[in-house]
């Protein structure tokens, strides 16, 4: 792995089912363009959504039969029962999801998650056939406290704690070089137009990747978020561990999106 890069699309609360239809075959379209220009035998990229759940029937119907990965934004830790108003896995998985975004910091924020509640979520995506992109980062606050590496620790070490504690779902991890992909997304960064020098990514995900090479997941793809645009994507995409990109706002639109791929070639 690590010889493509991911683009990931988080589209929050945007879009009907019949904007994803005019999105995907815009996308579909326009795509094809983008790898006949570069090298057509080459994968260059892995592309993920993340619609919202209402939309992911439309997605599956738009996506069927390309490589292209999608899920839903959020799923709950148990996969039946009196839970109203969550989503489960097991029916996300019914709609052919591949990905599931977990503790994106809108949830930990918004939504009051909490560490253990993401970890509880992260050892049912590995019971599952499904893999996740996992939020990671700190707040302006933990940042000016020069708190980042200690809060992007803890975060790590909270998530995976379930799993570690279950020698074989932990080996059955350590086995799947991208059951996990990490998405370091400093929260002071996210749909503010704010984004992190790429020294500040530098330091970020060179620390992380010492840290989960710790864990035995070196080989874990390293996704950064934060106002990620076409302007910004070459030289982010530069650094060393940054193994693509999971994008909000500037996902939104297929010209948007596509113009961070064609930025990256
Ligand atoms: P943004 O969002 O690209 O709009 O900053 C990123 C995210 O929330 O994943």
């Amino acid at each position: 792995m690590k010889n493509k890069k991911i683009l990931a699309a988080n589209w929050k609360l945007n879009k009907s089912p019949k904007q994803a239809a005019e999105f995907f075959n815009l996308f579909l379209t326009s795509k094809k363009d983008l790898v006949s220009t570069a090298n057509p035998s080459e994968k260059h990229f892995e592309f993920l959504f993340f619609p919202s759940a209402f939309c992911l029937e439309q997605t599956q119907k738009a996506l069927n039969g390309s490589d292209i990965g999608y899920g839903p934004q959020n799923i709950y830790s148990q996969l039946s029962g009196a839970f109203t108003g969550e989503n489960s896995i097991a029916v996300a998985a019914e709609l052919g999801s591949t990905h599931v975004l977990v503790g994106h910091s809108e949830r930990r924020q918004l939504f009051a998650e909490t560490d253990n509640l993401l970890s509880e979520k992260l050892k049912l995506v590995l019971k599952s056939n499904l893999k996740c992109v996992f939020c990671i980062g700190e707040t302006l606050e933990q940042r000016q406290g020069q708190k980042t590496e200690e809060i992007l620790k803890q975060q790590i070490q909270e998530a995976l704690k379930t799993i570690i504690a279950d020698p074989e779902l932990y080996k059955a991890l350590k086995n799947q070089n991208e059951k996990i992909i990490f998405a370091y997304e400093p929260v002071w960064a996210i749909g503010t137009g704010l984004v992190a020098t790429a020294q500040q990514v530098q330091s970020a995900h060179n620390y992380l990747y010492e840290l989960l090479s710790s864990y035995g997941l070196a080989e874990s793809p390293l996704l950064y978020g934060g106002s990620v645009k076409a302007e910004n994507a070459k030289e982010l995409s530069q650094i060393p561990h940054v193994d693509g990109f999971l994008v909000g706002g500037a996902s939104l639109e297929s010209k948007s999106f596509l113009a961070i791929a064609q930025a990256m070639l």
